[in-house]
């Protein structure tokens, strides 16, 4: 084992002896001394996550039980909520679970066939990010607890369409959205990636209306009930319904496609490869172990690109290019049925155990089914927007893979950091250790911590254990505690070589200088894919002659193209470069795509280009349209 990590984090060694703690730290102290005494009065901050109210040390939820009324009128989740708890301490007499922005009608505790009516349970204060705790006093025996609530028309984690707002215009629809900590909107609960629960609901919503949960999907019952059932224990920000005029089509007998019609067809073509990334997966990483694997296409206000609720991601409809270019999310949100929703970062301070992880994994099977070359140029996009986070980090800490303590947001734990720095600190490992060895131990990383909540230093001791033993001199602890305790990119990172992206810059350096007519680079760029149009796009200088822009514009209809990435590339440049040619367009852009990843970097840079005035007279229209979530985020710039 080794022992630098104890050095840079003094706190964590005495974690190690709080065997009682529940966080599934496998580490054992290696000599039994009596620190334990001083132990017990150490905070834990190391496991501990802080954006729960939850006393989940003392006292978890095993089972959510959800029985729901979808009343699109009033727009809110009306019904009750049984939790199942489980004490861990013995002497636990108190419940605390996490709300925001929810209305508890009553409370119950069961015990058996007996329930007991609570009057003396408390909603705290209501913080602006955590929202509000919820005390509820536990009598000796009860192992159940029984909440009638009801849920806010403005909750963050649910987002309310009208008609108007879809494709089809006749139904309303509802989708939701729990990651990182809006679970809690929805029900209470414990809403930390720390306990895990599995779940039952059942749901009522409008005649002609299919509700669908992140779960074995229901069937209509007798009474016109939906019931759904989630067996294997996730964390709640797993938790995930959508209802709407949602149809289905099949690609094969356990992966399919839910829709609006108007995209179903071709939804379901752009993704016809998920099978083969599923077997691509399954030969690198066991077998998968959720049943089915479906995909929803949201509205276009769905502020991701994806998101991995489990046995159905849920998808931006940006994805759906016409020719597969952007399926790479595909891979990422079914590669975290692996890594993130099997094995799971405890805290979001360790979030990037779930996207560094999956960003890796996702990176693989692009390789094992599309070549090197493509995986490569992903590589490359990728390192492009890290470098780009680090430049522009708050602070030096925010780029470091385990992140500090004081983070305010779990916002905050999702930059390309935990999504890129985290994929190259795995490409480095997997270059000195080789493949062979590497491939092996993530794959018994994924068996060993399945079902389980882990954090970073679990990671570091599983490597010390089952690799760094074995080949003690492939990396140093130096190289280790530089990637993920200390800030930057190492100088240890791979630099991908893309042959692809090197001919496409060498062809613009030509262009740029004059040397290349536009006439001649649309000959070249005919041949290129939405990646090389990525990296030339994004490397064009910023301050060349206007006819410039024109004429590329002209050559190529990059205005109103309708490949979502190239689109949000070319307006980039056409903000920092007054093209004003785009504006229509990017306007068009802005009130109809309600993609985080796209918006809030349109909406910055029209900011910091002096386009403030515009782009507030946008948003005033955009922001009904869209997401709860980017609602706040962009609130924030605009605001700043
Ligand atoms: N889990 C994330 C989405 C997310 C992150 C939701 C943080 C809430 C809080 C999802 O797996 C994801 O990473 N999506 C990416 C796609 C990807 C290819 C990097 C996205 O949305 O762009
Ligand atoms: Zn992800």
């Amino acid at each position: 084992m080794s022992t630098f990590k104890y050095a840079a984090f003094p706190l964590l060694a005495s974690a190690f002896f709080l065997g009682s703690c529940g966080d599934n730290q496998t580490s054992q102290p290696e000599t039994e001394t009596p620190e334990v005494e001083t132990v017990a009065e150490t905070p834990m901050v190391e496991t501990t996550d802080k954006f729960t109210y939850a006393n989940y040390k003392d006292v978890r939820l095993t089972h959510i039980d959800l029985n729901l009324d979808v009343n699109f009128e009033d727009k809110v989740l009306d019904g009750v909520a049984i939790l199942d708890f489980e004490r861990i301490d013995p002497e636990t007499d108190v419940l605390v679970l996490d709300t925001k922005d929810l209305t508890i009608n009553s409370i119950s505790l069961v015990n058996g066939e007996t329930t007991m009516p609570v009057e003396d349970y408390t909603l705290g204060e209501a913080d602006p990010v955590l929202g509000q705790e919820l005390r509820i006093p536990l009598s000796e025996d009860a192992d159940q607890v029984l909440i009638d609530y009801t849920t806010s028309p403005t909750a963050e984690g649910l987002q309310w369409l009208s008609p108007e707002q879809t494709a089809g215009k006749e139904d309303p629809y509802l989708f939701s959205q729990a990651q990182a900590i809006n679970a809690r909107t929805m029900a209470p609960l414990q809403d930390t990636p720390a306990v895990r629960l599995t779940y039952s609901a059942t749901l009522r919503v409008p005649d002609g209306l299919r509700p669908l949960m992140s779960a074995s999907q229901g069937e209509e019952n007798e009474n016109g009930e939906y019931q759904f059932e989630m067996p294997q224990p996730i964390p709640s920000y797993l938790i995930a319904i959508a209802v709407g005029d949602i149809e289905f089509k099949a690609i094969n007998d356990h992966i399919g496609v839910y829709a609006e019609e108007y995209i179903l067809d071709a939804a379901a073509e752009e993704f016809s490869e998920t099978p083969l990334m599923e077997e691509a997966n399954e030969e690198l990483y066991g077998p998968y172990r959720w049943g089915r694997y479906d995909l929803i296409v949201l509205p276009p206000s769905f502020p991701y690109g994806g998101m991995e609720n489990p046995r159905l991601s849920f998808m931006t409809p940006t994805l759906i290019a016409g020719d597969k270019s952007l399926t790479n999310v595909v891979a990422h949100e079914l590669a975290h049925s692996w890594s993130g929703n099997l094995v799971t970062n405890a805290t979001w301070r360790d979030a990037w155990l779930n996207e560094g992880f999956t960003s890796y994994v996702e990176n693989r099977v692009m390789e094992k089914l599309y070549g090197e070359r493509r995986a490569v140029m992903e590589q490359a996009l990728a390192l492009e927007d890290l470098k780009r986070d680090i430049a522009g980090a708050a602070r030096p800490e925010l780029t470091q893979l385990k992140l500090p303590a004081d983070i305010t947001h779990p916002d905050d734990a999702f930059s390309q950091v935990a999504y890129v720095k985290g994929q190259y600190f795995l490409i480095f490992l997997e270059e000195r250790f080789g493949r062979d060895a590497f491939d092996p131990f993530l794959k018994s990383w994924f068996n060993d911590h399945a079902f389980e909540s882990v954090t970073t230093e679990t990671f570091l001791d599983y490597l010390d254990d089952n690799l760094r033993a074995d080949y003690p001199d492939a990396v140093t602890d130096a190289e280790i505690e530089a990637w993920v305790y200390e800030p930057g990119l190492p100088e240890t990172a791979k630099n991908p070589q893309s042959d692809a992206f090197e001919t496409v810059q060498m062809h613009s350096d030509a262009w740029v200088a004059g040397d290349l007519s536009t006439f001649e680079l649309e000959e070249i760029a005919a041949e290129w894919s939405t990646h090389e149009w990525l990296h030339f796009l994004n490397g064009l200088p910023d301050d060349l002659a206007s006819e410039q822009y024109e004429d590329l514009d002209k050559a190529f209809s990059l205005t109103g193209t309708q490949n979502a990435e190239t689109a949000f590339a070319w307006y980039m440049l056409a903000i920092k470069t007054d093209y004003e040619a785009a504006y229509a367009d990017l306007e068009g852009f802005l009130m109809s795509v309600g993609r985080g990843k796209f918006i809030y970097r349109l909406y910055d840079a029209l900011k910091e280009n002096g386009k403030a005035e515009w782009a507030e007279r946008i948003y005033a229209e955009a922001r009904p349209g869209y997401h709860p979530i980017a609602q706040r985020r962009i609130d924030d710039i605009l605001n700043e």
